[in-house]
Formats: C-alpha cells, structure tokens, sequence
C-alpha cells in the first residue's frame, strides 16, 4: 500500500514584531505569501494532506494555502502554549493512521522539498523522529541538537542549556518527521516543566528514545532554513530568494548585466538568450520569450513578451500587455491589456491601452489610446502595416484599418478604413506679419501689469 504523509505547518503566531494587520506568513516574497511558499515545497515532497494549524487571520491564511492544490484541513490553537501544544492542535488529523508525520514552520518561505525528504525517508528507514538541523552562523536563540554516535540523543533550547551544550552550533531548525503511528503517543507525553513553561515540540527526541525509539537529525543548508520574525529578516528573506532565482535564471541561459538590480517573481519565466539590463523589476505573471532584450529601468508585470521584442529602456508593461516577435515598446511607453502584432513598434513616449495593433504598425511618439470614459473601458483596434502619426489621440472605440495612415497631431474618433489617410485635426492657417501684432501685443500687457513706481 502507499505510504501516507502528513505535513503539520505551524502558524498560529501572533507575529507580533512585524507590526501588521496580517498573519505574517501572508507577508511576501518573491511576490508570493510565505504560507504558499511552504506548501509548494510540502507538495514538491509528495505530501498527501496538510493540517494548518492557524490563529489570527485563519482564513485569509486558509484561502491562500489551498492555492497550492494539497488537501488542506485548518485547525485553530486559541492559546499559544508552545510548539508542542501547536502540533496537538490538529490532533484530529494526526490521529488519522498516517505512515510519517512532518512539522513544518509557516514562516520559513526558502524551505525546498529536499531536506523535508531528507527527513521523511530518516522516518521511513525506521527512525521514530528525524530532525532537520543546520550549522548556525550565529546559534543564539535555536535550540542545540546533541548527538551522539549518529544518533540524536536530545534538542535542548537555548534558555535550558548548560554552557557546554550552548557551544554547539548544529541548530534544530524546528522541522521534524515523526513516526505516524506513534506521534500521538509521544506527543502526548510532552510537560511544560522548562524555562519557558511551554510545551516544546522538541521534547520528543527524548520522549523517542526513553521508551526504546531512535532519532537522527539530517542537515540541510542553513539558508534554506531561515524564519521571518519581522520586516528586516524579511527583507533578508527576500534578498537570499532574489539571489537563488536571479541565479538559476543566468544558469537557464539568461544574460543579466547587473543582476543585483533586477527583481523578480516567484514565477517569472525567462527564455534563454534573453538580455535583462540593469534595474528591471519583474511583477508577477511574465513571460518573456528567446532573444528578447529588456533595456534598463522597466517595469513589467502581467505581460508576454515575444521572442526578439525589445521593451525599454523606461517602459512599463502592465497586466494583458502581450508583446509579438520582433515587436518594439520604447521609452515612456506604457502597455496595458493589448496585443501587439509581431514587428510592430511602439517606440516613444505612448499610452496604449485595451487595444490590438495589427503586425508591423507603427505607433508614432506620443500615441494615446483613450481607453477611458470614465466609467467605462472601450478598445482601440489597429490593423496591419497601419502608421499612426505621432501625438494623435485614438478615441475608443474605434478602429484604425490594414495600411491606413492617420495624419501627426489627429484625434481620431470615427473608425478609418483599411489604406485611408485620416486627417482628425483643424486646419493651419497662416497669417502673413501677423508675429509682430501679437510680440507688441504681449509686451503691452506685461507692461500693465508692473506696479506703479510712486
Ligand atoms: C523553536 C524550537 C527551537 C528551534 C527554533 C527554530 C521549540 C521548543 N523550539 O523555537 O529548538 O531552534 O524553533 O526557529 O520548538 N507556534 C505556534 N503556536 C505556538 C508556538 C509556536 O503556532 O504555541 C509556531 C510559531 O508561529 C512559529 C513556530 O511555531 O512559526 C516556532 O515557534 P517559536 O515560538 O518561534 O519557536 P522558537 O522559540 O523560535
Ligand atoms: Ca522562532
């Protein structure tokens, strides 16, 4: 028979230090809430239910997690008596026959699924508890692992240590597998008789061991391992998640010239042979195909950009931009919600919003679709080969046809057919000497103006 996991993700915190009106696993990195970071790595270890064990803002946290797909089931811990009290909150579920128990922390997003495995197959080689540990740069405030011929012999907090045991640096990250069929047995044995006067999760180790059980600790790296207790260590966080990310994109083939300064989310997709030039910030949902180029200083979220289209330097593509091959989107141009055909150029200083714009047309400088009537959204359709003049405005809605030419300077608000010139302006007129009247003009009224010397 298949073996069934249990994973129990502890986040009934009151994350006091982060000073927020949310759980502080719904905080984010990479664009992602850490909660939902957790339960990809649980989903990446083949996790087949998940207990969530929450207390402020459960259900936003519920919301978020089922995202994932996993099976979830929420419990609630009203008091917070320890991390032993918290595992026993989803009582219920862990009395549910499972093969392996694992204990997991809702706040640490850089969590992968290899040392989780690492801990789960501890368990199903036959250990009753495997500990994920870690050699701590700085140990304060973990708990100690102390081990003994291979074997872990007990996790002594920090505030219950003897000096001796403190020197340690091999850390209990606080992520344990626990045999199935006896986690509720041992965790039940747990006392708050410690400094804390709490139930410590990490009592089992030697719960295990005094009644014949083993325990291992298997390690993993430390940065994988890292909480979040308030902004700055979130801001940590984030920047060990943008390294991995901006490194595993470089190593896919992408060409990053500062990649320091480029910002991406947790599923940005990035083609080989793309060029990412310096301060670029990907939001969530982008794509971006082979041999594309992202000059400098843009901001790009929701958008597709095709393969050998150039955007920037200074663009923002908004949610629906949507980039064909060989496209150009140049500086100050915005995009939103439009579809732009392949070899088609956007290249100064343009709005196009809720629009389609047909191959190969040219948009000229200072182009704006007026998407907006204020209350409503209309599109603005373009065909192919079109040229649009520079500084026309395109009322929406309305439709400019294949090789139709709309004249500089034109407010377009009837549609143009296929290979018309559309000329949406007043005519010039000019009137011969006429500069002077208006210089002399001028200068008299600035002249009656000045106050009177007296
Ligand atoms: C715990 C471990 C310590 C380990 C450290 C790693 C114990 C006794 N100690 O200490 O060995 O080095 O984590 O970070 O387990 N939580 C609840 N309900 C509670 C208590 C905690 O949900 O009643 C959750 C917290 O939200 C947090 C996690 O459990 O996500 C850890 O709790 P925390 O109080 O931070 O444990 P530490 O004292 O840091
Ligand atoms: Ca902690």
């Amino acid at each position: 028979m298949k073996r069934r996991t249990l994973a129990v993700v502890l986040a009934a915190g009151e994350s006091k230090r982060m000073i927020s009106s949310k759980s502080k696993v719904l905080h984010e990195v990479g664009n992602q809430e850490m909660i939902v970071h957790v339960l990809k790595a649980l989903a990446g270890a083949n996790i087949d239910k998940v207990a969530l064990v929450l207390g402020r803002d459960a259900h936003a946290v519920e919301q978020a997690a089922r995202r994932v797909g996993l099976p979830v089931s929420v419990f609630i811990q009203t008091e917070r008596l320890g991390t032993g009290h918290a595992v026993l909150a989803a009582r219920d579920e862990i009395n549910q026959n499972y093969d392996e128990v694992i204990v997991v922390y809702g706040d640490t997003p850089l969590i992968t699924a290899d040392p989780l495995n690492a801990a789960l197959d501890g368990v199903r080689q036959g250990h009753d508890i495997a500990v994920i540990g870690f050699q701590a740069g700085d140990p304060t405030g973990y708990g100690r692992l102390l081990t003994k011929n291979g074997e872990l012999v007990a996790i002594r907090e920090e505030k219950d240590a003897s000096d001796e045991e403190r020197k340690t640096r091999y850390c209990n990250s606080g992520l344990m597998a626990i045999n199935g069929k006896k986690a509720i047995e041992y965790l039940d044995r747990i006392t708050n008789n410690n400094a804390k006067q709490e139930y410590y999760l990490t009592d089992l180790v030697e719960i295990a061991r005094a009644t014949n059980g083993t325990a291992v600790a298997v390690e993993a790296p430390e940065d994988e391992l890292a909480g979040c207790n308030n902004r700055a260590e979130l801001a940590m966080l984030e920047a060990i998640w943008q390294n991995k990310k901006r490194k595993a994109l470089m190593l896919s083939g992408v060409t990053m010239i500062a990649p320091e300064t480029v910002f991406l989310s947790h599923d940005t997709e990035i083609e080989p042979d793309v060029t990412i030039e310096p301060n670029v910030i990907f939001g969530p949902g982008v794509r971006v195909q082979s041999n594309a180029v992202i000059h400098a200083f843009c901001h790009i979220e929701g958008a597709l950009v095709g393969s050998g289209a150039t955007v920037g330097p200074f663009a923002r593509l908004r949610p629906g931009a949507d980039l064909g091959q060989d496209s150009k989107v140049g500086n100050f141009c915005e995009v939103k919600k439009a579809k732009v055909g392949a070899g088609a150029k956007i290249n100064h200083l343009s709005y196009i919003g809720d629009a389609e714009i047909g191959e190969r047309s040219n948009i000229g400088a200072g182009t704006i679709t007026c998407n907006y009537d204020g209350i409503n959204k209309h599109l603005t359709v373009i065909g192919k080969d079109a040229f649009i003049g520079s500084n026309s405005a395109l009322v929406a809605p309305v439709s400019v046809g294949d090789g139709a030419l709309v004249a500089s300077g034109s407010i377009i608000t009837e549609d143009v057919p296929a290979n018309a010139a559309a000329f949406g302006r007043a005519r010039q007129v000019n009137k011969p000497d006429h500069a002077a009247t208006i210089k002399q003009r001028n200068i008299a009224f600035k002249a009656a103006k000045k106050p009177q010397a007296g």
